[in-house]
């Protein structure tokens, strides 16, 4: 007769066998920390042992810095809990040439933890100023066609373009991030997001040359808290509107934000071109103004440098955008600014309890070109809707 001891011990040895995670530790398998010697061999030797694993895999990358050409964390696993825990930093070739640093690709149940990503992308920039004939730049963390993806307490400095992007996928989280790069290095949005659903971002601090956080076609379901932008060019849905075939964005949240010397505040930007696209149901809440250019903006005429305009009519519709609870100061004299489409004029905007002036003291502007809605509570600029 079976001893229920022993039949009790098996079944906890195989649950402990099935649910335990086995760990991929790179400086056992090889990897160098002195940041000169190329471990990507090792990484992706990690990765294959993680991805081909039946039961949940850890990738644990200790204290040191890595340098590690382009990693592509490719999918679908063998299994959906995989954590990648970084206490250490990866960095870039200085003379990296890709379209990407760190892609994952169909990945089910990814979890980043901590890290630091340093891109080195000085020289690339620096090439850009020259306008010598440059590389476009790699995306530093690429996240396409995924489901269920933590990055929680990452840092990514200095990025060549792009610092995190997040597209095609569904749910995913990124948490507690801080992204540093200058005011001045160009490209290097924060974190950009497109054509998915379900994807938040919180608790982070962004300090960069271009957008905060960007908001591209087929964004739907997106929720933004808590997050510091400066300096950098706002949190922009857009631009929208450069293919006439696009999907819209919608139910987009983005509250307790802040905004420091950024170009831009809470900005929604389309090319004066026919489109499809459209932008509907976007709340804007708490959110604070500290010497920003344009705090609130709504343009449909986007042409930055103004080089090579489309001139033409935005066909973007853009539909049910509130503002509420939007103080502090602008840098200029316009803090309210609506240029929307003849074509498409926005509608259901909706202002309430704004109050922006212009440089701490002096009375600030808006303006509106084919924009309807209302306003309510205090509003200063004096509503133009
Ligand atoms: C809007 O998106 C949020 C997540 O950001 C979600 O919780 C909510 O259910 C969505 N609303 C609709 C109507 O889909
Ligand atoms: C608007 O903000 C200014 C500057 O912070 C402040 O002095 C003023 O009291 C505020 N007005 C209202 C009505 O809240």
């Amino acid at each position: 007769m079976a001893n229920p001891l022993v039949i009790a011990l098996v079944v906890v040895f195989s649950f402990m066998e099935s649910t335990v995670a086995t760990t991929y530790n790179v400086r056992t398998m090889g990897a160098k920390t002195n940041g000169r010697t190329d471990s990507t061999k090792t990484f992706m030797a990690a990765w294959s042992g993680a991805c081909g694993s039946s039961k949940p895999a850890t990738i644990y990358v200790p204290n040191g810095r890595y340098l590690v050409g382009g990693l592509r964390f490719s999918g679908p696993c063998k299994n959906k809990a995989i954590t990648i825990r970084i206490d250490g930093t990866l960095v870039a070739p200085s003379n990296y040439v890709a379209e990407y640093w760190l892609r994952f690709n169909v990945v089910e149940g990814v979890t980043i933890l901590g890290g630091i990503l340093d891109a080195q992308g000085a020289g690339l920039w620096a090439c850009k100023a020259s306008r010598r004939n440059c590389p476009s730049g790699a995306t530093s963390l690429a996240i396409f066609n995924s489901k269920n993806v933590v990055v929680s307490g990452l840092s990514s400095l200095n990025s060549q373009m792009f610092h995190i992007v997040v597209n095609g996928c569904n749910n995913v989280k990124v948490v507690g991030v801080n992204v540093v790069a200058p005011w001045n290095s160009p490209n290097t949005d924060g974190i950009h997001v497109q054509l998915s659903t379900g994807v938040s971002i919180l608790n982070s601090k962004i300090s960069t040359g271009d957008d905060c956080v960007s908001i591209g076609p087929g964004t739907t379901n997106l929720w933004i808290e808590n997050v510091a932008c400066g300096p950098g060019h706002g949190i922009s849905i857009g631009s929208l509107g450069k293919d006439l075939k696009e999907e819209g964005v919608q139910n987009v949240t983005v509250k307790r934000v802040t905004f420091k010397d950024t170009d831009n505040g809470l900005r929604i930007k389309a090319w004066a071109r026919p489109s499809s696209g459209f932008v509907n149901g976007v709340l804007f809440q708490n959110a604070v103004m500290t010497n920003v250019e344009n705090p609130i903006v709504i343009d449909q005429n986007y042409c930055p440098g103004s080089k090579n305009c489309p001139r033409q009519v935005s066909g973007v519709k853009i539909s049910n955008v509130k503002y509420q609870d939007v103080h502090g100061t602008s840098a200029t004299k316009v803090a309210v600014k609506f240029d929307c489409s003849k074509k498409n004029p926005c509608r259901g905007i909706t202002i309430q309890d704004v109050n922006l002036s212009f440089k701490n003291q002096l009375p600030a502007s808006a303006y509106c070109v084919n924009a309807a809605g209302r306003a309510s509570g205090v509003v200063k600029p004096t509503s133009c809707l």
